[in-house]
């Protein structure tokens, strides 16, 4: 396949990512794929000459976005054909596993439709696309090549795919485990991403040293149901999430781990317990509880009550008082009453996040929920919305209120806006505006919170302290 084009210069990808941070990952691990290949990052589209668009469908608004966005791309390609060059379109991500064969039909120029299980096989597929667009192009013809590949191979992508670059001012995401089971009765993931799967407990471990060695000294370990994982270790045992991550910790520069995200069924007793033995593991989790009713819960299939959910975050503020607590709510699900929804602002009431995500229902297709009876009408999707978010905006700036005053390690991530100024997180995931050296960014300073807003808090670095260098 050609590599370099007939001017000598190298290829350019651009890479869009919608979604989870499962898409964060995976899209640095195309970029791994493509480099071998001689494709450069490019800055943006018009400056690519392959594009790939990793998609979202866990609701429609997000999968209708990526059509737009494809739209774009094709009078993109139509620009270049005038000029005699050319520009290669491909959607990965959890749409094109879902609608594989509708994209090719819906954008012809598309030339590549690639599954999240078949990344590893990107080179294949390009000089594929590659073949039939010289074969298009000989007809005059402007469709794309449309090349498909959504198949769940035998072999894991993760033993076919190089080691991983991207650490990125000291931080890195490391995915441990793919898909899911537990079909909870709105979602598309189970689809898209296909059945749960561990990686082996070595691979992690070695993945880990890797990304240590390469500048990482916080870890967030990835999963669709991060804390099911069940990973195969070298002796034949399984090892459980808890399990990994003690010995992760034992990892040298290793200075923070987080774990995202979680399901409250997967909370074992270790795990909880790790909260409090592991220093590097952050006092702060992510877990989804969707709803805070009963009847609802069961409806959405979570296999769980309130009270187990309440009973959970319990024991982990006694494992580790100073937990912060973030969660996922959908409102508006089928058959939700006032007194379901109720219900949900009360949990909340309870138990108070220090941050959320929050969404209207979206009936997607093939999900179980599209089905039901008693589809709650969009007018009150948005009232319920608009009141939860309410709820948990309050929360969330009374718990960055309350972190006014102390001083907290801060991991140093990028340039703010403002010339001199720094923007990192806290252990609590919060973002923090402080001025300070460029140096010291991809490193945990001290910093003295002085002023809390919504999302994030104003700091100042505390002279004197000491990085933990990247
Ligand atoms: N595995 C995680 C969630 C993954 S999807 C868990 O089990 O909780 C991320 C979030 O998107 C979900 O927590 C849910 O709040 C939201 N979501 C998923 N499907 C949705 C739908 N059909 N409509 C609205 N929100 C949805
Ligand atoms: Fe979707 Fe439920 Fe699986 Fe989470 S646990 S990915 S919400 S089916
Ligand atoms: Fe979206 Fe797929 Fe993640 S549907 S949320 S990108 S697993």
């Amino acid at each position: 396949m050609t590599t370099v084009r007939s001017n000598g210069q190298r290829k350019r990808v651009f890479i869009r990512t919608y979604g989870c941070q499962m898409n964060v990952y995976d899209s640095d691990r195309m970029a791994d794929v493509l480099r071998p290949l001689g494709y450069a990052l490019a800055p943006a589209p018009d400056q690519a000459d392959l594009v790939v668009l990793n998609t979202c469908h866990i609701r429609e608004h997000a999968s209708e976005k990526v059509y737009s966005e494809l739209g774009r791309m094709r009078d993109l390609k139509v620009e270049r054909r005038a000029e005699g060059r050319d520009l290669t379109i491909a959607v990965a991500g959890c749409v094109a596993q879902a609608e594989g064969e509708e994209i090719a039909k819906r954008q012809p120029a598309v030339d590549i439709v690639v599954g999240p299980q078949a990344y590893h096989r990107l080179p294949q597929l390009l000089a594929e696309a590659e073949r039939k667009t010289a074969i298009l192009k000989a007809g005059k013809r402007l469709p794309g090549a449309g090349v498909l590949d959504t198949d769940f191979p035998a072999e894991s992508k993760f033993d076919h795919l190089p080691a991983p670059q991207g650490v990125r001012a000291g931080s890195a995401f490391l995915s441990i485990q793919e898909g899911c089971d537990k079909f909870c009765t709105f979602c598309v993931v189970p689809y898209t991403r296909g059945a749960e799967y561990s990686r082996p407990a070595a691979k992690v471990l070695s993945e880990a040293r890797q990304l240590v060695a390469a500048g990482a000294i916080e870890i967030t370990l990835l999963g669709q149901n991060v804390n099911a994982y069940h990973g195969e270790a070298e002796d034949g045992s399984t090892w459980s999430l808890a399990r990994l991550i003690h010995a992760l910790a034992e990892i040298e520069g290793v200075a923070r781990l987080r774990y995202t995200t979680s399901h409250p069924r997967d909370m074992d007793d270790d795990l909880i317990a790790a909260h409090g033995e592991v220093p590097q593991l952050v006092p702060y989790l992510h877990l989804p509880v969707q709803s805070g009713s009963d009847r609802i819960l069961e409806a959405m299939n979570r296999r769980h009550g309130r009270d187990l959910f309440l009973d959970i975050v319990d024991r982990l503020r006694t494992a580790r008082p100073d937990l912060a607590l973030s969660s996922d709510f959908i409102v508006g699900f089928p058959g939700e009453s006032d007194r379901d929804f109720d219900d949900t602002m009360g949990l909340v009431e309870q138990v108070g996040f220090a941050s959320a995500f929050s969404f209207k229902y979206s009936r997607r297709p093939g999900t179980p929920g599209a089905a039901m009876d008693d589809q709650v009408p969009e007018t009150v999707k948005s009232a319920r919305l608009h009141a939860l978010q309410a709820l948990l905006g309050d929360q969330a700036r009374a718990f960055n209120a309350s972190k006014v005053g102390q001083t907290v390690p801060v991991l140093f991530a990028e340039p703010g806006r403002r010339p001199g100024q720094l923007i990192g997180k806290t252990p609590w995931l919060q973002s923090v505006y402080a001025d300070g050296d460029p140096r010291l960014i991809g490193s945990i300073v001290e910093a003295r919170l002085v002023e809390g807003h919504a999302n994030s808090l104003a700091g100042e670095i505390v002279t004197g302290s000491y990085g933990v260098a990247a």
